[in-house]
């Protein structure tokens, strides 16, 4: 509580509301009392002015593009540790001693494998499906294969639950791209680092001797880092909202990775993609610029804006460099990021987009990277629902330990009709 108070007048009628502090950042209005002294509710479409829950994971200042797990600044964990430091961070708090990161590290890598009758489950898929809607179903039926974990309410099933997901949800994206082009399932390979395995399973074939380049490695390590959490975005907000009814950790999950798949969240690192190759060429770069700030053309500019970044996203700038050391360790020269180079330095000069404060996103970057590692452009959603889960899981935890934890159940403004009277189909 910060002492202060908010005061609402409504028809002459002052109502008191406590303001709470957090440790940094924004103050907020604790009106859960709201309806039961005023009889009204507050309006907020997309939740722009509303913290729906307490959290200590992590911190967004979008103003001033900061970005921070658990306190540690997201450049500081991206380039000081790995991917398997920072899911420790996120889910117990703390960055772990050696011993910590290396029980931890064993926990994850023995947890790799799927139950083998899951190879079955991918058979009823057509080929031709987007691997992000296989994970959905994937992940979902993993409720069905670990049942023994699905009590939320005993920390052991919890704990297991959490790290099974974290070491079996790559294993099942790199099956969904395996099943998706035709090739045999690839077991995980204890002996690799987290990245490395992703790759393994993904790349490799029974046929010839895959060895992991330590640059991709490296790369996707870091990108799997950006993309851990980001506080109550819309598929952690969605992951917290069905969890709060009680649902199994696998499920809540499995709907986290359903909002992830939309264009304007996880999807956009593959509209953005899309948008470079249709653009082509530098010299088509005006047209589209045009088109995007055009109010009659739904077209937007995919990779640029963010809900919260009003300023640059700090995950872009590490994402950029990242992308420019994957091109260019390999000699790449992609006449896409000729176009997207481009593509920035006109929209950061143009009125448009600095008035409405549009930088490029992380996504601007990662597809490009993905694209040079081999990754076609329907695993990049996937790539981040597998980076994301720690992030869901770690929110998901602390929602199920908050001792405020009630079920979600915003409410709305109703502007239908009225009552009326019911006539039958005969009389209409
Ligand atoms: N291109 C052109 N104009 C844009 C764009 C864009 N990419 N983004 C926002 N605007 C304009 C918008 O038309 C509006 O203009 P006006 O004030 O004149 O009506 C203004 O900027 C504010 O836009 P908004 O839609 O109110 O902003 P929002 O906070 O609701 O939307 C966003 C955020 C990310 C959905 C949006 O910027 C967008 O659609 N970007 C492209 C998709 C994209 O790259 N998404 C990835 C987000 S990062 C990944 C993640 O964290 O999940």
């Amino acid at each position: 509580m910060s002492g202060k108070s908010a005061t609402l007048i409504v028809d002459n009628k002052s109502f008191e509301f406590p303001v709470l502090d957090g440790s940094t950042g924004p103050e907020v209005i604790d009106i859960s009392k709201l309806y039961a002294q005023t009889g009204m509710f507050t309006y907020d479409p997309g939740f722009t002015s509303t913290a729906s829950c307490q959290s200590t994971i992590t911190y967004i200042d979008g103003d001033e593009g900061i970005l921070r797990y658990r306190g540690y600044p997201i450049d500081q964990v991206a380039e000081g540790g790995d991917f398997i430091e920072c899911c420790y961070l996120l889910l117990y708090g703390e960055l772990p001693t050696r011993a910590q990161y290396e029980e931890f590290e064993n926990r994850v890598t023995r947890h790799t494998m799927v139950h083998e009758q899951m190879s079955r489950f991918f058979t009823g898929f057509r080929r031709d499906a987007h691997p992000m809607s296989i994970m959905v179903a994937s992940v979902g039926a993993m409720a069905a294969f670990y049942h023994d974990s699905t009590d939320i309410n005993d920390p052991v099933a919890r704990e297991i639950a959490s790290v099974r997901m974290i070491a079996k949800v790559p294993t099942l994206a790199a099956m969904a791209y395996k099943y998706h082009i035709g090739q045999p399932f690839i077991y995980p390979k204890n002996d690799l680092d987290y990245a490395s395995n992703f790759l393994h399973m993904c790349f490799a074939v029974p046929c010839e001797e895959y060895k992991v380049n330590p640059v991709f490695a490296r790369a996707l390590d870091r990108i799997f880092t950006l993309h851990a959490d980001h506080e109550q975005n819309a598929s952690t907000s969605t992951v917290r909202l069905a969890g709060s009814s009680g649902a199994n950790p696998f499920a809540c999950i499995a709907a986290g990775i359903a909002c992830l798949w939309g264009p304007a969240h996880g999807g956009a690192n593959e509209a953005a993609l899309k948008m470079l190759e249709e653009i082509g060429t530098p010299d088509r770069i005006p047209e589209f610029v045009e088109r995007a700030k055009d109010k009659n053309d739904p077209f937007r500019l995919m990779g640029f804006g963010h809900r919260v970044y009003k300023n640059y996203d700090p995950r872009a700038k590490i994402m950029q460099q990242t992308s420019r050391e994957v091109l260019g360790e390999l000699g790449i020269k992609d006449p896409l990021l000729e176009v997207a180079v481009e593509l920035e330095k006109v929209a950061l000069h143009d009125e448009y987009f600095v008035e409405r404060k549009l930088y490029p996103n992380i996504d601007f970057y990662s597809g490009i990277t993905l694209r040079a590692m081999g990754f076609p452009t329907s695993m990049f959603t996937v790539l981040f629902s597998v980076a994301r889960t720690v992030g869901w899981i770690a929110q998901w935890k602390e929602m199920i330990e908050d001792p405020e934890q009630r079920i979600g159940r915003p409410r709305q403004l109703y502007r239908g009709e009225v009552e009326r009277s019911y006539t039958s189909l005969d009389k209409r």
